[in-house]
C-alpha cells in the first residue's frame, strides 16, 4: 500500500501574512532538492496559489513544473486525502483567511488533517493578538491529535522581519504563549514578490543567502 503523505499547513488565522507564498517557496525547494512529490491544495476560494500557478504554467507551456496545485473545498480535504493522498510524498494545504472560528468551521477541521503546522507571523502588536488567538484552535487541535495518538508538531516563525524591535517583542509575546518559534526568520526577499513553480528559490543568489536557512530549519524540523 502507498505510505501516507506527510501533510503540512503554513497557516495563521489572519490574510496577508505570507501563507500563500511561503508555501510555494517551500513547496517548490522540497520537490526539487529532495525530489519528492509535492502537491498544493489550494483550499482559499481566491485560490491565490492556483492562480500563480497557472500563470506560469501558461507562461511557460514547454516546461514541467516542480510541483502540483488542486484546488480544493476544504470540505472535500478529507475524501481526497484517503483516495489520493498516497500518490504523493508532502502534501501542503494552503488555508484562508479564518472569520469563523468555531471548532466545527470546515476551514478549521482542515488543521485536523495536518501532521504540522506552521505559524507565519508579521512582527507588529496587532497580529500578536491574533496569532494568540488562533494558538487556541491549534492547542485544541493538539489535543486531538494527542488523543488519536497522532504526530503532530507546530512552530511558528517571523515572516519578513524588518523592524527589529516589534519582531522581538511580538517573537517574545508568542513563546510566553507557549508557540515554539523558529530561531531562523525571512526577510523582505525579492523573489517573493514573483514566485515560481519551475524553478526552486534556492536556485537564485538571494534565495541561497535569505532563504536556504530558514528552509533548511524547515526540514529539520518537519522532518523531511
Ligand atoms: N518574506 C517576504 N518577502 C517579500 N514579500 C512577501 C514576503 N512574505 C509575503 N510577501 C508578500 O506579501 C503578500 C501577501 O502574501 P500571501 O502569501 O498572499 O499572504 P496570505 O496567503 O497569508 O494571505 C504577497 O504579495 C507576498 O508576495
Ligand atoms: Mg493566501
Amino acid at each position: 500500500m502507498a505510505k501516507d503523505p506527510k501533510v503540512i499547513s503554513i497557516c495563521n488565522s489572519k490574510g496577508g501574512v505570507g501563507k500563500s507564498v511561503v508555501t510555494m517557496m517551500v513547496a517548490t525547494a522540497i520537490a526539487e532538492q529532495k525530489n519528492k512529490k509535492v502537491l498544493i491544495l489550494d483550499c482559499d476560494s481566491q485560490a491565490s496559489v492556483l492562480a500563480m500557478y497557472e500563470q506560469e504554467v501558461e507562461y511557460y507551456p514547454d516546461d514541467t513544473p516542480l510541483i502540483e496545485v488542486e484546488a480544493l473545498s476544504p470540505r472535500r480535504v478529507n475524501t481526497f486525502l484517503k483516495r489520493f493522498g498516497g500518490d504523493y510524498d508532502v502534501i501542503f494545504i494552503d488555508i484562508p483567511r479564518m472569520t469563523d472560528k468555531k471548532a466545527d468551521n470546515p476551514t478549521v477541521m482542515l488543521l485536523y488533517n495536518c501532521d504540522g503546522i506552521l505559524v507565519p507571523v508579521i512582527g507588529s502588536g496587532v497580529d500578536a493578538i491574533a496569532t494568540q488567538e488562533f494558538l487556541e484552535i491549534i492547542e485544541e487541535c493538539k489535543t486531538y491529535k494527542a488523543e488519536m495518538e497522532e504526530n503532530f508538531v507546530c512552530h511558528g516563525f517571523i515572516n519578513r522581519r524588518n523592524l527589529r524591535k516589534s519582531n522581538e517583542e511580538t517573537e517574545t509575546e508568542l513563546r510566553q504563549a507557549g508557540l515554539k518559534m523558529f530561531s531562523t526568520s525571512l526577510s523582505d526577499l525579492r523573489i517573493f514578490t514573483t514566485p515560481s513553480v519551475f524553478q526552486s528559490p534556492l536556485a537564485t543568489a538571494e534565495g541561497l543567502r535569505r532563504f536556504e536557512p530558514f528552509y533548511k530549519e524547515f526540514c529539520r524540523k518537519f522532518k523531511l
